[in-house]
């Protein structure tokens, strides 16, 4: 509205979608010399690409405003004040960056160079790579992976993630088809030339077998339309049919315009038709342009499972194989770094103090950064971490952190102990989106706790606050403002409000609640693969 265009002009959706991620919308003044340099700031700050350099609260942006509107009815004038300088006080932040990973960031964008080919300018040396990341829960692999999202979408590569659940073992590619279904959704909205190119990119490659591939993506239906049924076969045909043309699917999005990055997160959970289609994908001389990365839990794994066998198989397969896989082992943090998000998170240089502070909390969670960052948050709303006002400097006491037994917790107890603060009414809702799993919607929560879904979401909202569950997407806020009937959205059936828990951790600390495990088979997808249709089907309801 203040310059009177917008903060990107972009032909294509990728484009537009990498302005957003990667690049910095020019400052307002700079295409408006009238716009004072204090208004200019203010947007540029509402528009920062991390989330805490923007404003942390409307109160903050409330005081910028005034002081601008202030300073202009009594002058005429605005000049030039630092903006955002009573927005942090109070607040406590944790700055969404990695600490001590510089190493491992870099090991996986090489590798993305080496696949696009990039490294070398030659097509011949592009390929395609399987890098594992291993380590102890909450160590931070899956962070770790999600933060090359941006610089690989910035060289215009395709990153795409899914993630294998614990409690879905028995739905065989779960987690790549969630990856391609986001792929998919991804080029749905791109300009009707380029979906009607995807067309045909998609029809040449998977020829009569179409059905294939939109038998379990059924969104490719909307590209590529309808397709015919395919001849059935007895399961090992079938399956070696399905991998076989999978491969096809993959390769028409994996080209050097834009290499194609595929994240499976908890390998550890992976099914074994999975294992067998990485093994395929990494041993296949035409694959090109693509890299694989599978996080797992080094805790949660013995000799025998089913990974080790498939990254030996990929290694006997042929000569040269052996270097297209490589493991990235995370390691705790040291307590420099420990120090550092410390420092950070309560913006205090005072060295020793911060000091004594991070050898307690280092100590206490062995450089886990999940269990850190759960214990600095549990002292924030235990009042053990107090911001105050006329020094303007956060305070603790450490003989009171210590005395009162917190930091003698296991990460496990501290999420329950936050969890049994809240109402009842959400901790019931968590019980019940702990049965259906890491990831859950509004709907089938509202059905499995035969309440609305008005209700439903206002019963997560403080688990929402405490920063125990996250949304997927803002359309969470929806029922919450909803002013329609009480018993469902009627006119808004289209919108999925999803959410997903904080860690498989915190789905863990409900079962500790709640006295029981997260076993109920009715409610998770239980699909069977029904040999007469070569369909997975959910089980007929008894
Ligand atoms: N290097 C880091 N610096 C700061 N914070 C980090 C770092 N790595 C992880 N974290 C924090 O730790 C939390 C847990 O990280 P993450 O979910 O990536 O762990 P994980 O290894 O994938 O765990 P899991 O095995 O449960 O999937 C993150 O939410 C983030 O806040
Ligand atoms: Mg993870």
């Amino acid at each position: 509205m203040l310059t009177g265009e917008l903060p990107f002009s972009a032909i294509d959706p990728l484009e537009l979608v990498h302005c957003h991620i990667a690049k910095i919308a020019p400052a307002p003044r700079s295409l408006q010399p009238e716009i004072p340099e204090a208004i200019s700031a203010i947007v540029m700050k509402l528009l920062a690409k991390t989330a805490e350099d923007r404003y942390q609260s409307a109160d903050g942006l409330r005081f910028d405003l005034e002081t601008c509107l202030a300073q202009l009815q009594a002058s005429g004038n605005i000049s030039d004040f630092t903006a955002g300088n009573a927005d942090r006080a109070g607040q406590l932040l944790i700055p969404q960056k990695l600490y001590g990973r510089e190493t491992e960031v870099a090991a996986l964008l090489a590798a993305f160079n080496r696949v696009s080919g990039v490294e070398n300018k030659t097509d011949s040396h592009a390929g395609v790579e399987l890098i594992l990341v291993s380590g102890y829960s909450g160590i931070g692999k899956s962070c770790l992976v999600n933060e090359v999202q941006k610089p690989i979408v910035r060289q215009r590569g395709y990153f795409i993630s899914g993630k294998f659940d614990q409690f879905k073992r028995n739905i065989p590619y779960a987690s790549l088809i969630q990856a391609f279904q986001s792929l998919i959704r991804q080029l749905l909205t791109e300009s009707a030339a380029s979906i009607q190119t995807w067309k045909q990119k998609l029809l040449a490659a998977l020829g009569t077998n179409g059905k294939v591939v939109t038998d379990v993506i059924p969104e490719v239906e909307l590209i590529i339309g309808k397709q015919p049924e395919v001849p059935q076969l007895a399961p090992t045909e079938s399956q070696n049919r399905f991998n076989r043309v999978f491969k096809q699917f993959i390769s028409v999005f994996t080209a050097k315009k834009h290499p194609l990055v595929v994240f499976l997160d908890d390998l550890q959970w992976a099914d074994s038709a999975s294992l067998k289609l990485i093994e395929l994908l990494v041993t296949d001389s035409e694959s090109k342009y693509l890299l694989l990365i599978g996080a797992y839990r080094d805790n949660e794994f013995s000799a025998t499972h089913p990974l080790i066998q498939t990254i030996e198989n990929i290694q006997k397969t042929g000569a040269g194989l052996s270097e297209k896989i490589s493991n990235i082992v995370l390691n705790p943090l040291d307590l420099s770094h420990v120090e550092q998000l410390i420092s950070e998170t309560l913006e205090s240089k005072n060295s020793e103090k911060i000091q004594l502070l991070a050898e307690l909390l280092f100590n206490k969670t062995q450089g886990n950064p999940f269990f850190l960052t759960q214990l600095i948050r549990t002292l924030y709303q235990e009042n053990l971490l107090v911001y105050d006002f006329p020094s303007g400097a956060w305070q603790w006491d450490l003989g009171h952190i210590q005395a009162i037994g917190i930091t003698d917790c296991n990460v496990v107890e501290l999420i329950a102990r936050n969890i049994r603060k809240l109402p009842l009414s959400a901790q019931s809702a968590l019980k019940l989106a702990a049965c259906i799993g890491n990831r859950f919607n509004l709907e089938v929560l509202a059905i499995v706790s035969e309440k609305s879904q008005k209700e439903t979401a206002l019963s997560l909202w403080d688990a929402l606050q405490a920063g125990l569950v996250l949304p997927l997407s803002n359309d969470y806020k929806i029922p919450l403002v909803f002013e329609g009937s009480e018993t469902g959205l009627s006119g808004l059936q289209d919108v999925r409000v999803g959410y997903r828990f904080l860690s498989q951790k915190s789905t863990a600390a409900v079962c500790n609640v709640v006295r029981h495990p997260a076993k109920e088979p009715n409610l998770r997808s239980n699909c069977q693969f029904n040999k007469k249709c070569e369909k997975w089907r959910p089980p007929v309801p008894k």
